[in-house]
Protein backbone atom coordinates (compact mmCIF):
# COMPACT_ATOMS: atom_id res chain seq x y z
CA UNK A 1 0.00 0.00 0.00
CA UNK A 2 1.23 3.63 -1.37
CA UNK A 3 1.58 5.89 1.97
CA UNK A 4 -0.83 8.28 0.41
CA UNK A 5 -3.56 5.84 0.03
CA UNK A 6 -2.88 4.83 3.90
CA UNK A 7 -3.20 8.33 4.89
CA UNK A 8 -6.88 8.22 2.74
CA UNK A 9 -7.25 5.12 4.57
CA UNK A 10 -7.19 6.73 8.10
CA UNK A 11 -9.63 9.33 6.71
CA UNK A 12 -10.44 11.23 10.39
CA UNK A 13 -11.27 14.22 8.88
CA UNK A 14 -10.01 17.40 10.69
CA UNK A 15 -8.36 15.49 13.34
CA UNK A 16 -5.34 15.71 13.60
CA UNK A 17 -3.63 12.57 12.86
CA UNK A 18 0.45 12.85 13.21
CA UNK A 19 2.41 10.28 11.08
CA UNK A 20 5.63 10.35 13.03
CA UNK A 21 8.56 9.17 9.63
CA UNK A 22 11.04 7.71 11.97
CA UNK A 23 8.46 4.82 12.77
CA UNK A 24 7.82 4.08 9.14
CA UNK A 25 12.00 3.65 8.86
CA UNK A 26 12.72 1.75 12.26
CA UNK A 27 9.24 1.03 13.82
CA UNK A 28 8.22 -2.05 11.91
CA UNK A 29 10.58 -5.07 10.76
CA UNK A 30 8.10 -7.14 9.26
CA UNK A 31 7.80 -7.69 5.70
CA UNK A 32 4.47 -6.40 3.43
CA UNK A 33 3.78 -3.78 6.40
CA UNK A 34 4.59 -0.61 4.20
CA UNK A 35 1.19 0.94 6.11
CA UNK A 36 1.90 0.89 10.07
CA UNK A 37 -0.11 3.42 11.78
CA UNK A 38 2.14 6.13 12.99
CA UNK A 39 0.86 7.45 16.31
CA UNK A 40 -2.87 8.71 17.07
CA UNK A 41 -2.54 12.05 18.81
CA UNK A 42 -5.01 12.32 21.80
CA UNK A 43 -7.44 14.89 22.10
CA UNK A 44 -7.88 16.03 25.29
CA UNK A 45 -11.19 17.95 26.37
CA UNK A 46 -12.51 20.09 28.71
CA UNK A 47 -13.39 17.61 31.18
CA UNK A 48 -17.08 19.66 31.55
CA UNK A 49 -19.19 16.21 30.81
CA UNK A 50 -20.33 14.44 34.40
CA UNK A 51 -19.19 11.38 34.93
CA UNK A 52 -21.31 8.16 33.89
CA UNK A 53 -22.30 5.96 36.45
CA UNK A 54 -23.58 2.77 34.79
CA UNK A 55 -26.88 1.28 36.91
CA UNK A 56 -26.23 -1.50 39.49
CA UNK A 57 -28.33 -4.58 38.87
CA UNK A 58 -28.03 -7.69 41.60
CA UNK A 59 -26.90 -10.67 39.12
CA UNK A 60 -28.93 -12.97 41.41
CA UNK A 61 -31.96 -12.67 39.99
CA UNK A 62 -32.76 -13.10 35.94
CA UNK A 63 -30.76 -9.38 34.46
CA UNK A 64 -31.49 -8.90 30.98
CA UNK A 65 -29.17 -7.92 28.69
CA UNK A 66 -30.13 -6.86 24.99
CA UNK A 67 -26.93 -6.03 22.15
CA UNK A 68 -28.59 -3.25 20.69
CA UNK A 69 -27.71 -0.51 17.87
CA UNK A 70 -28.79 2.56 19.74
CA UNK A 71 -27.63 5.72 20.91
CA UNK A 72 -25.05 7.79 23.32
CA UNK A 73 -23.66 11.05 23.90
CA UNK A 74 -19.79 10.23 24.44
CA UNK A 75 -19.15 13.67 23.30
CA UNK A 76 -20.68 16.18 25.38
CA UNK A 77 -24.02 17.64 23.64
CA UNK A 78 -23.48 15.31 20.70
CA UNK A 79 -24.94 12.17 20.30
CA UNK A 80 -23.69 8.98 18.53
CA UNK A 81 -24.53 5.50 16.98
CA UNK A 82 -23.11 2.82 19.56
CA UNK A 83 -23.80 -0.72 20.54
CA UNK A 84 -25.47 -0.99 23.86
CA UNK A 85 -26.53 -3.93 26.22
CA UNK A 86 -29.32 -1.30 27.05
CA UNK A 87 -30.64 1.74 25.09
CA UNK A 88 -27.52 3.29 25.64
CA UNK A 89 -23.24 2.69 25.51
CA UNK A 90 -21.81 0.17 27.71
CA UNK A 91 -24.22 -2.34 30.15
CA UNK A 92 -25.35 -2.48 33.96
CA UNK A 93 -23.07 -2.99 36.49
CA UNK A 94 -23.55 -6.97 37.56
CA UNK A 95 -23.34 -7.40 40.99
CA UNK A 96 -23.34 -10.63 42.98
CA UNK A 97 -22.08 -12.63 46.08
CA UNK A 98 -19.86 -15.44 46.12
CA UNK A 99 -21.80 -19.03 46.10
CA UNK A 100 -24.80 -17.36 44.20
CA UNK A 101 -26.47 -18.37 40.56
CA UNK A 102 -27.54 -16.04 38.26
CA UNK A 103 -29.76 -16.50 34.82
CA UNK A 104 -29.15 -13.99 32.81
CA UNK A 105 -31.06 -13.82 29.81
CA UNK A 106 -28.94 -12.30 26.79
CA UNK A 107 -31.02 -11.46 23.50
CA UNK A 108 -29.19 -10.39 20.36
CA UNK A 109 -30.92 -7.62 18.80
CA UNK A 110 -27.99 -6.46 16.38
CA UNK A 111 -27.74 -7.54 12.70
CA UNK A 112 -24.76 -9.67 13.24
CA UNK A 113 -24.02 -12.60 15.60
CA UNK A 114 -22.40 -11.82 18.93
CA UNK A 115 -22.09 -13.40 22.24
CA UNK A 116 -20.83 -12.76 26.01
CA UNK A 117 -17.61 -13.78 27.45
CA UNK A 118 -17.90 -13.55 31.25
CA UNK A 119 -14.25 -12.36 31.60
CA UNK A 120 -12.83 -13.52 34.92
CA UNK A 121 -15.54 -15.58 35.65
CA UNK A 122 -14.99 -19.51 36.21
CA UNK A 123 -18.30 -20.66 34.62
CA UNK A 124 -18.74 -24.20 32.76
CA UNK A 125 -17.03 -24.24 29.27
CA UNK A 126 -20.47 -23.67 27.78
CA UNK A 127 -21.64 -20.57 29.45
CA UNK A 128 -18.12 -18.79 28.90
CA UNK A 129 -18.74 -17.21 25.45
CA UNK A 130 -16.42 -19.84 23.64
CA UNK A 131 -16.40 -17.93 20.09
CA UNK A 132 -18.57 -21.36 18.47
CA UNK A 133 -21.26 -20.83 21.20
CA UNK A 134 -22.69 -17.72 19.30
CA UNK A 135 -26.31 -16.27 19.46
CA UNK A 136 -27.11 -15.44 15.84
CA UNK A 137 -28.91 -12.23 15.21
CA UNK A 138 -32.79 -12.13 16.59
CA UNK A 139 -31.49 -14.95 19.18
CA UNK A 140 -31.47 -15.54 22.52
CA UNK A 141 -29.36 -17.39 25.30
CA UNK A 142 -29.29 -17.84 28.94
CA UNK A 143 -26.38 -17.76 30.55
CA UNK A 144 -27.09 -19.37 33.94
CA UNK A 145 -24.13 -20.11 36.06
CA UNK A 146 -22.94 -20.69 39.69
CA UNK A 147 -20.13 -18.20 41.22
CA UNK A 148 -17.91 -19.89 43.15
CA UNK A 149 -14.32 -17.82 43.21
CA UNK A 150 -13.31 -15.00 45.02
CA UNK A 151 -14.87 -11.29 45.00
CA UNK A 152 -13.38 -9.41 42.72
CA UNK A 153 -13.56 -6.74 39.74
CA UNK A 154 -14.50 -9.09 36.54
CA UNK A 155 -16.70 -7.66 33.14
CA UNK A 156 -17.72 -8.78 30.10
CA UNK A 157 -17.71 -8.33 26.62
CA UNK A 158 -18.61 -9.90 23.36
CA UNK A 159 -16.40 -12.60 21.65
CA UNK A 160 -17.37 -13.61 18.54
CA UNK A 161 -14.39 -14.64 16.29
CA UNK A 162 -13.19 -11.74 13.90
CA UNK A 163 -16.00 -9.39 15.22
CA UNK A 164 -14.74 -9.15 19.12
CA UNK A 165 -13.28 -5.69 18.49
CA UNK A 166 -15.33 -3.72 16.66
CA UNK A 167 -18.12 -5.02 19.19
CA UNK A 168 -16.03 -3.89 22.09
CA UNK A 169 -15.37 -0.45 20.64
CA UNK A 170 -18.95 0.02 19.50
CA UNK A 171 -19.58 0.00 22.91
CA UNK A 172 -20.31 -3.85 24.37
CA UNK A 173 -18.77 -4.45 27.74
CA UNK A 174 -20.04 -4.01 31.56
CA UNK A 175 -18.73 -4.61 35.19
CA UNK A 176 -19.56 -7.91 36.78
CA UNK A 177 -18.69 -7.35 40.42
CA UNK A 178 -18.02 -9.88 42.70
CA UNK A 179 -18.55 -9.98 46.76
CA UNK A 180 -17.58 -12.01 49.84
CA UNK A 181 -17.23 -12.07 53.14
CA UNK A 182 -13.82 -11.68 53.22
CA UNK A 183 -13.63 -8.45 51.17
CA UNK A 184 -16.84 -7.33 52.93
CA UNK A 185 -15.38 -7.62 56.56
CA UNK A 186 -12.71 -5.31 55.26
CA UNK A 187 -15.28 -2.27 55.31
CA UNK A 188 -13.70 -0.76 52.10
CA UNK A 189 -14.94 2.84 50.61
CA UNK A 190 -18.54 1.93 49.27
CA UNK A 191 -21.78 3.04 48.02
CA UNK A 192 -21.07 7.34 46.65
CA UNK A 193 -17.51 6.01 47.76
CA UNK A 194 -16.47 2.99 45.70
CA UNK A 195 -16.36 4.44 41.18
CA UNK A 196 -16.17 1.16 38.84
CA UNK A 197 -14.48 3.26 35.63
CA UNK A 198 -14.17 1.04 32.16
CA UNK A 199 -11.36 3.53 30.37
CA UNK A 200 -11.54 2.99 26.57
CA UNK A 201 -10.12 4.86 23.86
CA UNK A 202 -12.06 5.70 20.86
CA UNK A 203 -11.68 6.76 17.25
CA UNK A 204 -14.11 9.11 16.52
CA UNK A 205 -14.93 11.09 12.99
CA UNK A 206 -15.19 14.55 12.28
CA UNK A 207 -19.02 14.56 12.57
CA UNK A 208 -19.02 12.51 15.89
CA UNK A 209 -19.29 9.01 14.48
CA UNK A 210 -17.84 6.22 15.94
CA UNK A 211 -14.72 4.89 13.34
CA UNK A 212 -13.71 1.53 13.42
CA UNK A 213 -12.11 0.01 10.21
CA UNK A 214 -8.47 -0.72 10.95
CA UNK A 215 -6.04 -0.35 8.28
CA UNK A 216 -3.92 -3.57 8.23
CA UNK A 217 -1.12 -1.55 9.98
CA UNK A 218 -3.43 -1.02 12.41
CA UNK A 219 -4.11 -4.34 12.97
CA UNK A 220 -0.51 -4.53 14.02
CA UNK A 221 -0.48 -1.71 16.65
CA UNK A 222 -3.64 -1.93 17.50
CA UNK A 223 -6.34 0.73 17.19
CA UNK A 224 -5.69 3.58 18.74
CA UNK A 225 -8.54 6.64 19.47
CA UNK A 226 -7.49 9.94 19.84
CA UNK A 227 -10.76 10.37 22.29
CA UNK A 228 -10.13 8.73 25.71
CA UNK A 229 -13.92 7.68 27.64
CA UNK A 230 -14.37 6.48 30.68
CA UNK A 231 -17.85 5.10 30.87
CA UNK A 232 -18.71 6.34 27.57
CA UNK A 233 -18.10 9.29 28.23
CA UNK A 234 -15.09 11.64 26.84
CA UNK A 235 -13.08 13.77 29.19
CA UNK A 236 -15.51 13.71 32.25
CA UNK A 237 -15.39 15.25 35.83
CA UNK A 238 -16.26 13.71 38.94
CA UNK A 239 -17.18 15.35 42.62
CA UNK A 240 -15.84 13.92 45.42
CA UNK A 241 -16.06 14.23 49.42
CA UNK A 242 -12.88 14.50 51.32
CA UNK A 243 -12.76 11.25 51.91
CA UNK A 244 -11.32 7.89 50.87
CA UNK A 245 -11.87 6.08 47.48
CA UNK A 246 -12.22 2.64 46.09
CA UNK A 247 -11.97 3.24 42.32
CA UNK A 248 -11.64 -0.16 40.33
CA UNK A 249 -10.27 0.42 37.24
CA UNK A 250 -11.07 -1.65 33.41
CA UNK A 251 -9.16 -1.49 30.70
CA UNK A 252 -11.60 -1.81 28.09
CA UNK A 253 -9.61 -0.52 25.35
CA UNK A 254 -8.93 -2.66 22.17
CA UNK A 255 -5.47 -1.94 22.19
CA UNK A 256 -4.16 1.25 24.49
CA UNK A 257 -2.34 0.78 27.44
CA UNK A 258 -2.37 3.76 30.31
CA UNK A 259 0.43 4.14 32.79
CA UNK A 260 -2.45 5.61 35.18
CA UNK A 261 -0.99 8.43 37.95
CA UNK A 262 -2.74 11.16 39.71
CA UNK A 263 -1.72 15.06 37.83
CA UNK A 264 -0.23 16.21 41.39
CA UNK A 265 1.70 12.91 41.42
CA UNK A 266 0.17 11.43 44.72
CA UNK A 267 0.56 8.20 45.56
CA UNK A 268 -2.51 6.09 45.74
CA UNK A 269 -2.61 2.23 46.66
CA UNK A 270 -3.12 -0.93 45.10
CA UNK A 271 -5.51 -3.46 47.06
CA UNK A 272 -6.48 -5.38 44.03
CA UNK A 273 -5.90 -6.80 40.89
CA UNK A 274 -7.93 -8.92 37.79
CA UNK A 275 -9.54 -11.81 40.40
CA UNK A 276 -9.60 -9.62 43.79
CA UNK A 277 -7.50 -8.33 46.17
CA UNK A 278 -3.57 -9.28 46.96
CA UNK A 279 -2.09 -9.58 50.43
CA UNK A 280 -1.35 -6.26 51.36
CA UNK A 281 -1.63 -2.71 49.86
CA UNK A 282 0.99 -1.21 47.93
CA UNK A 283 1.77 2.03 47.80
CA UNK A 284 2.63 3.73 43.64
CA UNK A 285 2.56 6.52 41.42
CA UNK A 286 2.10 4.98 38.72
CA UNK A 287 0.79 1.81 37.25
CA UNK A 288 0.43 0.25 33.78
CA UNK A 289 -3.01 -1.37 33.02
CA UNK A 290 -3.30 -3.15 29.85
CA UNK A 291 -6.26 -4.32 27.76
CA UNK A 292 -8.70 -6.37 29.64
CA UNK A 293 -6.85 -6.12 32.77
CA UNK A 294 -8.16 -4.32 36.12
CA UNK A 295 -6.96 -2.27 38.86
CA UNK A 296 -8.59 -1.86 42.52
CA UNK A 297 -7.35 1.28 44.02
CA UNK A 298 -7.49 3.33 46.76
CA UNK A 299 -7.81 7.43 46.84
CA UNK A 300 -7.30 9.07 50.16
CA UNK A 301 -9.00 12.59 48.96
CA UNK A 302 -9.17 13.70 52.49
CA UNK A 303 -6.02 15.96 52.52
CA UNK A 304 -7.42 18.09 49.95
CA UNK A 305 -9.22 21.43 50.57
CA UNK A 306 -12.40 21.75 48.87
CA UNK A 307 -12.03 23.52 45.50
CA UNK A 308 -9.12 21.28 44.43
CA UNK A 309 -8.80 19.60 40.94
CA UNK A 310 -6.81 16.98 40.20
CA UNK A 311 -6.76 14.28 37.09
CA UNK A 312 -6.39 10.82 36.81
CA UNK A 313 -3.79 10.72 34.04
CA UNK A 314 -2.30 8.42 31.60
CA UNK A 315 2.09 9.16 32.46
CA UNK A 316 4.53 8.00 29.28
CA UNK A 317 6.06 5.04 29.00
CA UNK A 318 8.49 2.63 27.19
CA UNK A 319 5.13 0.39 24.89
CA UNK A 320 7.09 -0.78 21.90
CA UNK A 321 6.95 0.80 18.85
CA UNK A 322 3.14 1.67 18.56
CA UNK A 323 2.30 3.58 22.04
CA UNK A 324 3.02 5.09 25.58
CA UNK A 325 4.75 8.08 24.08
CA UNK A 326 2.35 10.84 24.98
CA UNK A 327 0.94 11.68 28.38
CA UNK A 328 -2.58 12.69 28.60
CA UNK A 329 -5.10 13.11 31.01
CA UNK A 330 -7.95 10.76 31.39
CA UNK A 331 -10.69 12.66 33.36
CA UNK A 332 -11.21 15.29 36.32
CA UNK A 333 -11.64 14.30 40.20
CA UNK A 334 -13.08 18.23 41.93
CA UNK A 335 -13.34 17.39 45.39
CA UNK A 336 -16.18 19.60 46.14
CA UNK A 337 -17.08 19.47 49.66
CA UNK A 338 -15.83 18.07 53.06
CA UNK A 339 -16.58 15.31 55.53
CA UNK A 340 -15.15 13.35 57.66
CA UNK A 341 -13.77 10.25 57.27
CA UNK A 342 -12.89 7.58 59.78
CA UNK A 343 -11.97 5.00 57.22
CA UNK A 344 -8.08 3.37 58.01
CA UNK A 345 -5.95 1.60 55.52
CA UNK A 346 -6.11 -2.13 56.41
CA UNK A 347 -2.56 -3.82 57.37
CA UNK A 348 -3.72 -6.87 55.74
CA UNK A 349 -6.37 -7.67 52.24
CA UNK A 350 -6.13 -10.97 51.73
CA UNK A 351 -3.66 -14.57 51.73
CA UNK A 352 -2.09 -15.24 48.51
CA UNK A 353 -0.74 -18.32 48.83
CA UNK A 354 2.20 -18.66 46.19
CA UNK A 355 2.04 -21.87 44.36
CA UNK A 356 5.14 -23.25 44.49
CA UNK A 357 6.80 -23.82 40.64
CA UNK A 358 7.78 -27.24 41.63
CA UNK A 359 4.34 -28.50 41.50
CA UNK A 360 3.63 -27.97 38.01
CA UNK A 361 3.36 -30.82 36.25
CA UNK A 362 3.92 -29.32 32.80
CA UNK A 363 5.38 -26.62 31.15
CA UNK A 364 4.52 -25.12 27.82
CA UNK A 365 6.00 -22.45 25.95
CA UNK A 366 3.68 -19.65 24.15
CA UNK A 367 6.05 -17.94 21.37
CA UNK A 368 4.34 -14.77 21.06
CA UNK A 369 6.65 -12.26 19.44
CA UNK A 370 7.35 -13.85 15.85
CA UNK A 371 5.67 -13.39 13.18
CA UNK A 372 7.53 -15.65 10.94
CA UNK A 373 5.36 -18.10 8.66
CA UNK A 374 3.76 -17.50 5.54
CA UNK A 375 1.24 -14.78 4.76
CA UNK A 376 1.16 -13.00 1.70
CA UNK A 377 -1.29 -10.35 1.52
CA UNK A 378 -3.84 -9.72 4.38
CA UNK A 379 -7.07 -11.76 3.43
CA UNK A 380 -4.94 -15.13 3.98
CA UNK A 381 -6.59 -17.67 6.63
CA UNK A 382 -3.65 -17.26 9.16
CA UNK A 383 -3.55 -13.37 10.15
CA UNK A 384 -0.19 -11.56 10.99
CA UNK A 385 0.07 -12.37 14.50
CA UNK A 386 0.02 -15.86 15.73
CA UNK A 387 0.80 -18.24 19.40
CA UNK A 388 3.43 -20.44 18.47
CA UNK A 389 3.13 -19.60 14.74
CA UNK A 390 -0.68 -20.49 14.52
CA UNK A 391 -3.39 -18.67 13.98
CA UNK A 392 -6.66 -19.08 15.70
CA UNK A 393 -8.57 -22.39 14.39
CA UNK A 394 -11.79 -23.22 16.15
CA UNK A 395 -12.03 -26.49 15.65
CA UNK A 396 -8.46 -27.03 16.34
CA UNK A 397 -7.19 -28.22 20.41
CA UNK A 398 -3.83 -26.43 20.91
CA UNK A 399 -3.84 -27.78 24.32
CA UNK A 400 -5.06 -30.28 26.90
CA UNK A 401 -4.67 -30.28 30.28
CA UNK A 402 -6.06 -32.06 33.30
CA UNK A 403 -8.13 -30.76 35.17
CA UNK A 404 -6.58 -30.26 38.71
CA UNK A 405 -3.52 -30.50 37.87
CA UNK A 406 -0.67 -27.35 37.86
CA UNK A 407 0.54 -26.01 34.99
CA UNK A 408 3.35 -23.33 34.08
CA UNK A 409 2.68 -21.52 31.07
CA UNK A 410 5.88 -19.13 29.27
CA UNK A 411 4.19 -15.91 27.04
CA UNK A 412 7.62 -15.08 25.38
CA UNK A 413 7.44 -12.03 23.89
CA UNK A 414 11.56 -11.46 23.83
CA UNK A 415 11.89 -11.24 19.58
CA UNK A 416 8.70 -9.09 19.71
CA UNK A 417 8.41 -5.20 19.57
CA UNK A 418 4.74 -5.24 20.00
CA UNK A 419 3.14 -5.51 23.80
CA UNK A 420 0.91 -8.28 24.18
CA UNK A 421 -1.87 -8.07 27.13
CA UNK A 422 -1.97 -12.39 27.40
CA UNK A 423 -5.18 -13.27 28.99
CA UNK A 424 -6.30 -17.06 29.42
CA UNK A 425 -10.38 -18.18 29.82
CA UNK A 426 -11.55 -20.58 32.59
CA UNK A 427 -8.81 -20.20 35.12
CA UNK A 428 -7.12 -17.68 37.40
CA UNK A 429 -2.97 -17.88 37.74
CA UNK A 430 -0.14 -16.28 39.90
CA UNK A 431 2.59 -14.82 37.59
CA UNK A 432 5.94 -16.39 38.51
CA UNK A 433 8.23 -13.98 37.10
CA UNK A 434 9.73 -11.87 34.35
CA UNK A 435 12.60 -12.09 32.49
CA UNK A 436 14.25 -9.28 30.22
CA UNK A 437 12.26 -6.00 29.57
CA UNK A 438 10.63 -4.69 32.78
CA UNK A 439 12.40 -7.70 34.51
CA UNK A 440 10.51 -7.62 38.04
CA UNK A 441 6.70 -7.92 38.99
CA UNK A 442 4.21 -4.63 39.28
CA UNK A 443 1.52 -4.25 42.42
CA UNK A 444 -1.10 -6.11 40.52
CA UNK A 445 0.37 -9.08 39.73
CA UNK A 446 1.23 -9.87 43.26
CA UNK A 447 -1.94 -11.63 43.40
CA UNK A 448 -4.60 -13.51 41.12
CA UNK A 449 -5.02 -12.76 38.05
CA UNK A 450 -6.19 -13.82 34.45
CA UNK A 451 -4.27 -11.46 32.11
CA UNK A 452 -0.51 -10.20 32.18
CA UNK A 453 1.03 -7.57 29.78
CA UNK A 454 3.68 -9.05 27.99
CA UNK A 455 6.26 -5.94 27.01
CA UNK A 456 8.89 -6.38 23.94
CA UNK A 457 11.77 -8.63 25.28
CA UNK A 458 9.79 -9.78 27.97
CA UNK A 459 8.96 -13.45 29.14
CA UNK A 460 6.71 -13.75 31.67
CA UNK A 461 5.62 -17.24 33.63
CA UNK A 462 2.52 -17.95 34.89
CA UNK A 463 1.35 -20.76 37.14
CA UNK A 464 -2.03 -22.05 37.62
CA UNK A 465 -3.98 -24.85 38.82
CA UNK A 466 -7.04 -26.00 36.59
CA UNK A 467 -10.50 -26.32 37.80
CA UNK A 468 -12.84 -29.46 37.27
CA UNK A 469 -15.17 -27.29 34.69
CA UNK A 470 -14.56 -29.63 31.56
CA UNK A 471 -14.24 -28.26 27.76
CA UNK A 472 -13.07 -25.83 25.79
CA UNK A 473 -11.37 -22.43 26.40
CA UNK A 474 -8.83 -20.11 24.66
CA UNK A 475 -6.27 -18.24 25.50
CA UNK A 476 -5.59 -14.93 23.60
CA UNK A 477 -3.80 -11.77 23.24
CA UNK A 478 -6.35 -8.76 24.69
CA UNK A 479 -5.34 -6.56 22.22
CA UNK A 480 -8.52 -6.93 20.16
CA UNK A 481 -7.15 -6.16 16.78
CA UNK A 482 -4.84 -8.94 17.76
CA UNK A 483 -7.14 -11.89 18.70
CA UNK A 484 -9.42 -10.88 16.00
CA UNK A 485 -6.63 -11.43 13.70
CA UNK A 486 -6.09 -14.60 14.97
CA UNK A 487 -3.86 -14.70 17.99
CA UNK A 488 -5.81 -16.99 19.94
CA UNK A 489 -5.45 -20.60 20.81
CA UNK A 490 -8.30 -23.46 21.80
CA UNK A 491 -6.95 -25.02 24.87
CA UNK A 492 -8.63 -28.04 26.83
CA UNK A 493 -9.62 -29.15 29.82
CA UNK A 494 -9.82 -33.49 30.09
CU1 LIG B 1 -11.85 -10.38 27.84
CU2 LIG B 1 -11.34 -13.77 25.74
O1 LIG B 1 -11.56 -12.04 26.77
CU1 LIG C 1 -11.80 -13.75 29.41
CU1 LIG D 1 -1.09 -8.84 20.93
Amino acid sequence: MERRDFIRLTGIGSVAVFITPSFFISGCRKENMMDMAGSIKIMEGDFSAPLAIPQTVLANGSPVLNAQITRASIIKGKTTKVFGYHPSILGTTLKINNGETTNIFFSNSLAEETNIHWHGLLVPANMDGHPENIVQAGSSFNYNFNINQRAGTYWYHPHPHGKTAHQVFMGLAGFFIVNDAEETALNLPSGNYELSLAIQDKRIYSDYSLNYSPTSGEVMTGYLGQYVCVNGIYSPYHNVATRWYRVRVLNGSTARAYNLALSNNANFYVIGSDAGLIASSQSVNNLLLAPGERADLLIDFSTYSVGTEMFLQSNSFNGGVAQGSDSFKIMKFIIDRQETDTFTLPSSLSVITPIPATSSSFNRNFEIGAMEGPHSGMNMSGGMHKINGKSYDMNRIDASVNAGATEIWTFDNSRGDEIHPMHIHGVHFQVLDRIGGRGALIATETGWKDTVLCMPNEKVRVIMTFPQHKGKFVLHCHNLEHEDDGMMLNYEIV
